[in-house]
């Protein structure tokens, strides 16, 4: 995989790239007007409300509220990294990547290559192994654990013989990718050859998102610690990144309405087994946020299913606390409590696909599970009790990004603790949100100068050098000052601008400015920005002569001041 690209390449990438083209190949889009429309693929809907506009080289969903351009459709579409899209238009579009003398991709994404072949090998190896007489106990361990042969083969369990490695291996090559690289193999320091850390264990392979093998899962046979064995981190797998079950459940749904996190290996296959198709499993750690974001990006419901244990409700609100910052409106999260001392798999053997499926229905959702446990876990008889309660409760329901669920959890926390009108009291708004720019984002002069330059960049070169005063209290003034001398006489785009955002703070003010529709027909924009230009310059002028005025009374004005004051007059007076 590619490790940089320029911006250069970027800007070059975005010009020769068509969304539309793209788009159209994936989904159908009907032309109405300047735009396309057509069914939203990252929510479920029945009528279209996505559109996408060849002009601005923009999608933008109304229904769910997605947007972007073509990097961020291929990104949210196909589950891709920024550079992963970037390296993925490049094909499909046919631009090649020019090369960074620096960084030597190619070299990386070959070594790379080499590594994921290696794996694909052992575990062709590990397949027939379970299938041969060296496998026989593996193979019998597996049906008596209820597994058939389908499922056994559908998710290319596998078996580690015994001391195969110096038999099979005479490639030193390999070899020495799968000691020093992958860390499969081991050195045995008694006699120094090398043995597979997996040796005698059941094997699961781990696919990632695009379904290329990168790691292992084994288990022991008899109940031996430790229990299972992962592959350790290396440069093609990072656990905190992938899940069991993830590119199987993506294969088998074209919309994911919802998946279930599981702990184990064993509980996606069973669930799959089950006919249940959207299991994914944590790999016995805790969730990470990267894991969050992947999965959000393909379904907006996520259920956590743990072992219905202690340390499986401690992993719940664990992972209820990781997942705050990402529920914004339309994703959700929910919690499955299983009784105690089962597990997934064990459970739907003893219950079937039927009654599984209700105990899916019928998870606590998040505000039941939330307060429940909160409730559990803080005590609140006295008075400095409760007030201690009340923050701990604010300090996780403050993290939630969508503003009417927010208010709401905090409507009901009042209601919990016997607080009237809790929501008077304690308003998010006045501790100062960051998310809720949208509310009282206001239409003041800049922002519709750098609306419609964004959208119809052409505009800008009716911009004049416009005079920034130290003293001026213009809002954005400096920033739209900034904005232009910066894009004047390079051939913008509206997609290229807002692609030079991407990660900052600006970008979603951008974003909106973006969607503004200003409902001018197109033959009278010029004249309409013209004149705007015209108002800000009187805007500025107005500005500095109040501050001169202000200063006269306050301290009186020099000679120079005076001059300007009487000069800045005489210019306004001309202008109107
Ligand atoms: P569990 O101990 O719950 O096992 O570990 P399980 O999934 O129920 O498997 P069976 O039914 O006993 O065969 C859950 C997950 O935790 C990780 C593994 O990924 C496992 O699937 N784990 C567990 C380890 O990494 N190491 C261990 O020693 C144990
Ligand atoms: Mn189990």
């Amino acid at each position: 995989m590619i490790k940089y690209v320029s911006r250069v390449f970027i800007n070059n990438l975005l010009d020769q790239t068509d969304i539309v083209c793209l788009i159209k190949n994936k989904i159908q889009l009907k032309k109405k007007g300047k735009n396309f429309f057509g069914i939203c693929p990252f929510h479920l809907e029945k009528n279209p409300s996505f559109v996408v506009n060849s002009e601005k080289q923009l999608y933008h969903c109304f229904g769910c509220g997605v947007h972007g351009n073509i990097i961020d459709f291929i990104m949210y579409y196909e589950n891709l990294s920024f550079l992963e899209s970037i390296e993925s238009l490049s094909n499909i579009f046919s631009i090649p990547i020019p090369d960074n003398k620096s960084n030597n991709f190619k070299k990386i994404y070959k070594k790379n290559n080499i590594y994921y072949k290696i794996i694909l090998n052992l575990s062709f190896f590990y397949k027939n192994s379970l299938f041969s007489i060296s496998g026989e106990k593996t193979y019998k361990y597996l049906l008596k654990r209820g597994f058939n042969l389908y499922i056994i083969k559908y998710f290319s369990i596998g078996f580690s013989p015994l001391f195969w490695v110096n038999n099979i291996l005479n490639n030193i090559k390999t070899i020495k990718i799968l000691h020093e690289k992958l860390g499969i193999l081991k050195v045995d320091k008694k006699n120094n050859n090398f043995y597979d850390v997996f040796y005698n264990r059941v094997i699961f392979p781990i696919k990632n998102i695009k379904g290329l093998i990168v790691g292992f899962g084994g288990r022991v046979l008899k109940n031996k610690n430790p229990k299972y064995l992962n592959s350790s981190e290396n440069n093609i797998f990072h656990k905190g990144n992938e899940l069991y079950g993830l590119y199987e459940t993506k294969k088998e749904n074209n919309i994911i309405k919802k998946i279930l996190i599981v702990e184990g290996y064993i509980d996606v296959i069973s669930l799959f087994q089950f006919n249940i198709k959207y299991a994914v499993a944590i790999l016995g750690t805790t969730i990470t946020n990267n894991q969050i974001k992947k999965l959000f990006n393909i379904t907006n419901k996520i259920i956590y299913c743990y072992d219905g244990d202690k340390a499986g409700i401690k992993a719940q609100w664990k992972s209820l606390k990781m997942s705050l910052p990402y529920l914004v409106n339309g994703k959700e999260i929910k919690f499955m409590i299983l009784p105690d001392k089962e597990d997934p798999d064990s459970l739907i053997r003893k219950e079937g696909k039927i009654f599984f499926e209700k105990r899916i229905n019928n998870s606590l959702s998040f505000s039941k599970f939330f307060f429940k446990q909160l409730f559990l876990k803080n005590l609140f008889s006295s008075c400095e009790e409760k007030t201690h309660f009340i923050y701990t409760a604010l300090s996780y329901i403050k993290l939630i990004p969508d503003y009417f669920f927010k208010i709401n959890l905090i409507q009901q926390l009042g209601e919990k603790i016997g607080i009237i009108n809790f929501i008077n009291i304690y308003n998010p708004i006045k501790y100062k949100n960051k998310t809720i720019i949208k509310n009282n984002f206001k239409k003041t002069t800049i922002r519709i100068l750098l609306s419609l330059l964004i959208q119809y960049p052409k505009l800008i070169k009716f911009v004049p050098k416009l005079k920034f005063f130290k003293s001026s209290n213009i809002y954005g003034l400096f920033f739209f000052i900034k904005f232009v001398s910066f894009y004047k006489n390079k051939n913008m785009t509206t997609v290229k601008i807002l692609e030079q955002y991407r990660g900052t703070k600006i970008k979603k003010i951008l974003e909106i400015l973006v969607t503004w529709n200003h409902m001018i027909p197109d033959h009278k924009i010029e004249k309409f920005f013209i004149n705007l230009i015209k108002k800000l310059k009187i805007n500025i002028l107005e500005n500095r002569i109040e501050y001169l005025i202000s200063l006269d009374r306050k301290e009186g004005l020099n000679y120079k001041k005076k001059q300007e004051l009487w000069s800045l007059n005489k210019i306004l007076h001309k202008k109107k």
